[in-house]
């Protein structure tokens, strides 16, 4: 099972070394037209940075308490439920207008993925949009540099099984989601994609 409670600390340093400001803009992109009284679902939202870019009813999930701990010294002006378990784990009473997954469905196995990906559909509202920010396959040798090194570092801070990134917007596309809308930085390598179920 992953597990980030060790790199929970230096997690944001961590990134901010390697991405800098670009990947901090993709995760505050396309949250404009959420709404104060929608219903947010956050999946693996770590350290909580997004927190301080939402305002709406959130429901934060995210299995390391070192993330949660970090989330909830957050100043944000949602109000929010934090759940310290894994999404597998959560049993809603409630379908969520909105489900944001920040570089979290890139730690699934294919076969873990679409069961996920089905857990998604089964959270979101007919009418929802699940907004993902992720990585694209690899488009340049830096890139593909890149991904090994991220890869080799998370499988051994944090039981990561995969070894490369997957095709995400076409893993989603076939799993009946369509795409309304999409922005990148650094050639496709990181983006931010919004889906909806119809
Ligand atoms: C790569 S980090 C992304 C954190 C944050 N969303 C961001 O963009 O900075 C993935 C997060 O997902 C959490 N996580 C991993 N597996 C999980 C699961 N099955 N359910 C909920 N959270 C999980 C980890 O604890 C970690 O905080």
């Amino acid at each position: 099972m992953l597990n980030y409670n060790s790199i929970a600390p230096i997690y944001d340093l961590l990134k901010n070394c390697v991405f800098g400001k670009p990947i901090f803009k993709i995760q505050k992109a396309q949250l404009s037209e959420i709404q104060q009284e929608d219903l947010v679902l956050v999946i693996g939202g770590g350290t909580g940075y997004l927190l301080e870019h939402l305002h709406a009813n959130v429901d934060y999930v995210d299995s390391s308490y070192r993330m949660i701990r970090s989330a909830q010294r957050r100043d944000t002006r949602s109000s929010v439920t934090f759940h310290c378990c894994r999404l597998e784990e959560l049993k809603p009473i409630v379908k969520y207008d909105y489900i944001i997954s920040d570089f979290f469905l890139d730690l699934f196995s294919d076969e873990d993925l679409a069961k996920v990906i089905d857990l998604i559909k089964s959270m979101l509202r007919i009418t929802g949009r699940l907004i993902v920010k992720d990585f694209g396959v690899p488009k340049t040798c830096y890139q593909s540099w890149l991904s090994y090194s991220m890869h080799t570092f998370f499988r051994l801070t944090t039981q990561l099984k995969r070894k490369r990134f997957a095709d995400l917007e076409s893993v989603l596309l076939r799993n009946g989601f369509k795409l309304k809308d999409q922005v990148f930085v650094r050639k496709g390598f990181i983006n931010s994609w919004v889906f909806s179920l119809r």
